[in-house]
């Protein structure tokens, strides 16, 4: 992506800092959302297959409801993935700016499959509106049938079959495609960090096929498990007062028995998760903050397995809230260590980017304010109307300069705002000059004057 190096400045130490938080908070929220999508959607098509093939009630309402949750609505998929992954690419294009880091194509590369993954789940999701009114439509009477119109003209079987057939392709081709981004997703995020892939030209499938990326997405995999299972618990019952799942004696219990059940195995084996991923930080990478980080994670992992223990136990579903915000808590710690490795790891170009900056800075001032010079703002503007020796316009200053030495804040007052003084003279026009400008000129004048003055040439006619 190197046009995106034309976009982007050298930043200055302050800046880059900020955008590190910035790529944590927005990784955080990307990745939270991904593994709602990406799991409710699989579990979702899973479902929807069994419920068909079992005829069961059950499943099939899972089905829709899981996602309803994943695909909140277009505005909010734009929102919770969209967003966070185009700040994602802006980000890492300013961090890596002027390596050959292929990390922005990678993580471009899995917006796209991204985007598209959702596209065909927009259709998945709809499909299931398509069967609601499909099936009210065959349970109407005969007579209702005809007084809405020629029953004929509807083919309602073959249409059924075929809703149930494009359900299928566009859910399995969604579900695969946002699985997909995100494998390519972590491949790039890891290419982020290993600062001595960046000159080499990487080879797609040598970053997607190293151990690096496959162990992270099987971190990804295991803990959306657990990130879906509290979200199913804190929106199908708390949030906005829920799905109505609770209305359903049998559906509740199912659903609630399958998340907390799913929370919690996938929960316990996090921390064996974690503990392997400290072992692949890169040496360069290994800083205080990147083991404090794990050790939060760690915690947050054990209040969660502690949280869906007492819920399968009591089946207090108000801890779902608490268990929702602990799996945000617990990928805002993954994502921060990442974020710490990545600054770790490429020190050495940062402290080139703040130093190029810095150079950058100290050019500027040349360019942007030209050095002010009392001489030349003599000849152009004062030069017009005053020369030492003689009268012009104005007097010579060989004549009135005597009288403002060792004043130059009056001389400098009277350039500012020039009032009438001499007799036989015009009053002097505002010059328009700002105060740097009338310093400059004033000691410049004041110069002229002494220098010929101490040489007896500071003679003037009237
Ligand atoms: C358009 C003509 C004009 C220009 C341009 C002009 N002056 Fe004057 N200047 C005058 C006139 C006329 C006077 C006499 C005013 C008076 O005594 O009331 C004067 C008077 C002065 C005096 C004498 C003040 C005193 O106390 O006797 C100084 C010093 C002076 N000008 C400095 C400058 C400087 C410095 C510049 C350039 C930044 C400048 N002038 C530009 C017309 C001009």
């Amino acid at each position: 992506m190197h046009f995106l190096n034309n976009l982007v400045n050298p930043e200055s130490g302050e800046r880059l800092t900020l955008l590190y938080y910035l790529l944590s908070f927005v990784s955080t929220m990307l990745v939270t959302y991904m593994a709602i999508a990406a799991t409710g959607s699989s579990l979702s098509l899973y479902f929807n297959r069994k419920g068909l093939k079992k005829g069961d009630r059950i499943y099939r309402r899972f089905a829709r409801n899981l996602i309803d949750v994943a695909m909140p609505g277009k505005g909010a998929v734009a929102a919770l993935a969209g967003l966070p992954i185009v700040t994602i690419i802006l980000i890492y294009a300013e961090l890596l700016y002027n390596t050959n880091a292929d990390v922005t194509n990678f993580i471009t590369g899995s917006a796209i499959l991204i985007i598209v993954g959702f596209m065909f789940l927009i259709a998945y999701r709809y499909s299931f509106r398509l069967e609601g009114f499909i099936e009210s439509y065959k349970k109407l009477t005969p007579s209702q049938k005809a007084e809405i119109g020629d029953a004929s003209i509807v083919d309602i079987d073959s249409m059924e079959v075929s809703a149930h057939q494009t359900r299928r392709r566009a859910g399995l081709f969604g579900t695969v495609l946002l699985w997909v981004g995100m494998w390519a997703f972590m491949g790039g995020s890891n290419l982020a960090l290993n600062g001595q892939a960046w000159t080499k030209d990487a080879g797609m499938f040598a970053v997607l096929f190293s151990w690096t990326t496959i162990w992270s997405f099987i971190h990804f995999i295991t803990a959306a498990v657990v990130i879906e299972s509290a979200a199913i618990l804190f929106f199908f019952y708390i949030w906005d007062g829920g799905l109505g799942a609770s209305n359903d004696e049998a559906y509740s219990s199912f659903v609630k028995r399958f998340a907390m059940n799913a929370g919690l195995l996938f929960a316990i084996v996090q921390p064996l998760i974690i503990l392997i991923d400290l072992t692949l930080v890169p040496s360069a990478a290994r800083d205080g903050a990147v083991f404090g980080l794990a050790g939060l994670g760690l915690l947050i992992v054990f209040i969660l397995v502690h949280f869906f223990f007492q819920m399968l136990k009591g089946r207090k579903i108000r801890l779902g809230s608490y268990a929702f915000i602990g799996v945000v808590v617990m990928v805002g710690a993954w994502m921060t260590a990442k974020g710490v490795s990545f600054s770790q790891s490429n020190r050495a170009h940062y402290q080139l980017m703040a130093d190029n900056y810095d150079k950058m800075l100290s050019e500027l001032p040349e360019v942007q304010t030209a050095k002010i010079n009392g001489e030349d703002i003599y000849k152009q503007t004062c030069s017009a109307c005053h020369r030492f020796d003689r009268r012009l316009v104005g007097p010579a200053y060989n004549m009135v300069l005597g009288s403002y030495e060792g004043k130059m804040d009056d001389l400098e007052n009277f350039i500012m705002n020039p009032r009438q003084v001499l007799q036989g003279y015009p009053p002097m026009p505002k010059q328009g000059l700002n105060e740097a400008q009338v310093k400059a000129v004033a000691q410049y004048i004041m110069n002229v004057y002494q220098t010929e003055e101490k040489n007896g040439t500071a003679t003037y006619t009237k």
